[in-house]
């Protein structure tokens, strides 16, 4: 089946929460293709990540390189940089490849505070997930995902080596959707939760936004969300 060897690429992964996604899924055995705009970054990089997990697992390349070899792609850029990126990059999409949109439309303000910058992008758009589905062609995917989890928790391999958090995972396209589950189950702990469809990026990426104002008033990273109440059956 397609899904047991869907290989992930992250976009722009050196940053943060792409480290912590590489960590995590490098932990678990699964190969990432870490892009960035610099190949050198990318090396370097990728050297940190694997000598910590003591495996040569994290393939480092350029966005352009991770585009096409990569088949579940997530963007792991700032938000006002996702489009631009990502536009470039279209021509190297096809129909079996999935964009995945991780990104937060919030930007540090003043004495750490988080301003949401979707206004300043598309008026139209009421969130990042929507406006990457705007923008990409009807016939690739798009899932939005991992928009909750911190990237201080995820890098923190030694601290909290498994994941007790919900990941919500929405699209129209369930195949799609499905094809990013397997990949999220791959996470020690870390639980899908099938989130619908593209409009639920209007609630998930506002979560994000609550999560970073709890972490201040409590004094931590780590924050993150598990609903209860879902029955235990596997999505
Ligand atoms: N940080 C978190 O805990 C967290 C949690 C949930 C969601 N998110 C979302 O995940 C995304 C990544 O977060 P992050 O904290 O890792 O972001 P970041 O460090 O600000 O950026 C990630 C990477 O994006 C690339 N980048 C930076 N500026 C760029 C530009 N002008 N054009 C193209 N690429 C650029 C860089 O890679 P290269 O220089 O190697 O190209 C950088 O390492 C964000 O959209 C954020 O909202 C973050």
């Amino acid at each position: 089946m397609l899904e047991m060897t869907d290989k992930i690429g992250l976009i722009g992964g050196t940053g943060p929460l792409g480290q912590g996604l590489a960590l995590r899924w490098g932990l678990a055995g699964e190969p990432v293709w870490m892009g960035s705009r610099l190949q050198e970054k990318a090396d370097k990089i990728t050297l940190e990540i694997n000598s910590k997990l003591n495996k040569q697992i994290i393939q480092p390349m350029t966005n352009k390189d991770c585009i096409q070899e990569a088949d579940i792609i997530l963007i792991t850029t700032p938000f006002n940089f996702m489009i631009k990126t990502i536009e470039p990059l279209l021509p190297y999409l096809t129909e079996e490849k999935i964009l995945v949109d991780v990104t937060v439309p919030l930007k540090p303000f003043e004495k750490g505070k988080m301003v949401d910058i979707l206004s300043q992008i598309d008026l139209k758009a009421q969130s990042a997930t929507e406006l990457l589905r705007k923008v990409v062609p009807p016939s690739i995917p798009v899932v939005g995902a991992f928009k909750t989890l911190s990237n201080f928790t995820l890098r923190d391999i030694d601290r909290l080596p498994t994941l007790d958090q919900d990941v919500f995972i929405f699209s129209k396209d369930k195949e799609a959707k499905n094809r990013v589950k397997e990949k999220a189950l791959k996470i020690e702990h870390l639980r899908p939760v099938d989130a619908g469809g593209t409009l639920s990026a209007r609630h998930v990426e506002r979560f994000t936004t609550f999560l970073i104002g709890l972490n201040r008033r409590y004094k931590t990273h780590d924050s993150g969300i598990k609903v209860s109440g879902l029955p235990t059956r596997k999505w």
